[in-house]
């Protein structure tokens, strides 16, 4: 098992270039089983996650390889319907395998996701919108039982715009009987994405990025060759490092409006930020404030997935914070860990009152979550002195060369293996 060793308190300087969305690359992966004709996705992160979905098409019968950056899946001869509960366990963005496996198939096994462990994740919107596609749904034995001849069209709203049901819709409805019309969908750029990709299938889905989705099935769809979405959360979590450590950093990739809610919490804190094209340019000197109040929301609120990122900066701002987390229930368990560093929080259900301290000191942590883990790191960027960061395994579902990106940024951090 990996860890870093970081010896903190280093300014950051110097250019990221962001890697393709992971929230992106998984669902396109999925809706790859959608077609027999082969499908690249160019520029895919090398992450655990995406290593991960690769084989799970592999056990369904497709054939998956790395070119370079560029993945290139043939589903030709994919036969299975079925998912093993290992693969599933590890990756809860398996859980979209159900609505493209009932487009190619008409039928879906799949055990119950896995994932971060970051609150109870139930899937009852998916579930609950695959039945009014026409989808039977039993439970046994921690496995899913999905079917249906073919999906049929229908008028879907969601309670809540999760983005996971949101695509699970779309990879179910494109080949339905029909037109599917959801309300209260997710708007997060992920599922713009994924709409442009399904367009370049064949398929016809409009109205991503707004409440409504609007799909008109087809009865096949073909090959397409696809550079998806920057990773603005890759994105967000350079940007809080740079506010934390002090310094100048320019992020390629992502343009401002994904990362907007983000952008005005760093200006609150005191961050200068220039923003041009596809480029985010962020300064920090001197002591920052601490935000008020940060409530995490679906998009365009702010994320969920820069929540304890945000956190550790605010741990050494001046003044107090208060961090709510609407989204999931148990998104903070990496506060101990930052407490062990000298942060000064207090946890009261989905809140966590944050009173800035001068600074951080080093200290040995475990990063229990991919994004607590990225905060792990950022606060021991900041901190005096040696921090070692204990079980990498989270992290690397979700950053690629995250050291390496680091270090180009002068900061002294280290993987080594125990
Ligand atoms: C996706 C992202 C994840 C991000 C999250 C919220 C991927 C691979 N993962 O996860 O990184 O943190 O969006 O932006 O894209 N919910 C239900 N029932 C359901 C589905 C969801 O109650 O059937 C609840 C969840 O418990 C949670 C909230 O809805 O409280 C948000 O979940 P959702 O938007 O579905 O997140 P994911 O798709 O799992």
């Amino acid at each position: 098992m990996d860890k870093y060793i970081i010896d903190g308190g280093r300014r950051l300087f110097g250019n990221v270039k962001v890697q393709s969305a992971k929230n992106s690359v998984l669902p396109l992966f999925a809706a790859s089983v959608l077609t027999d004709k082969q499908v690249t996705i160019r520029e895919t992160p090398a992450i655990a996650d995406v290593f991960c979905m690769a084989q799970i098409l592999r056990e369904l019968g497709a054939e998956v390889s790395f070119r370079g950056g560029d993945v290139v899946i043939d589903s030709s001869d994919a036969h299975s319907h079925i998912i093993s509960s290992v693969l599933t366990k590890e990756l809860r963005s398996s859980v979209f395998m159900l609505g493209s496996l009932l487009s190619r198939f008409g039928r879906a096994v799949i055990a119950y996701p896995g994932g971060c462990d970051i609150g109870l994740r139930p899937i009852d919107l998916h579930l609950n919108a695959l039945k009014r596609l026409g989808v039977k749904i039993s439970e046994r034995d921690g496995y899913i039982y999905c079917e249906c001849e073919k999906p049929t069209g229908a008028e879907i709203v969601l309670d809540f715009p999760s983005v996971g049901a949101t695509e699970n819709i779309m990879l179910a409805g494109v080949k339905a009987e029909g037109r599917t019309v959801l309300q209260g969908a997710a708007k997060e750029p992920e599922i713009v994405d994924l709409q442009n990709f399904l367009n370049g299938m064949g398929a016809k889905v409009f109205g991503a990025g707004t409440d409504v989705i609007e799909i008109e099935g087809v009865s096949s769809l073909g090959g397409t060759i696809y550079t998806p979405v920057k990773d603005r959360i890759e994105a967000g979590t350079f940007l809080i490092a740079c506010a934390l450590c002090g310094g100048e950093v320019e992020i390629e990739g992502v343009t401002a409006e994904n990362l907007g809610m983000l952008l005005h919490k760093l200006r609150e804190n005191g961050c200068k930020i220039h923003t041009k094209n596809d480029k985010i340019r962020l300064s920090s000197y001197g002591r920052l404030k601490c935000n008020r109040r940060i409530e995490t929301m679906p998009f365009p609120g702010f994320p969920t997935d820069l929540q304890a990122q945000i956190t550790a900066l605010n741990t050494v701002c001046e003044g107090g914070a208060l961090i709510v987390e609407n989204l999931f229930e148990t998104r903070f368990k990496y506060v101990p860990e930052l407490q062990r560093m000298g942060a000064d929080i207090e946890v009261r259900g989905r809140n966590a009152f944050v009173r800035g301290v001068n600074g951080l000191h080093g200290a040995t942590v475990t990063a229990g979550d991919l994004r607590g883990g990225a905060a792990l790191v950022i606060a021991a960027l900041g901190a005096e002195g040696i921090s070692e960061v204990l079980d990498l395994s989270h992290i690397d579902r979700g950053y690629s060369a995250f050291e390496d990106k680091l270090r180009s940024l002068g900061a002294e951090i280290k993987r080594v293996r125990i």
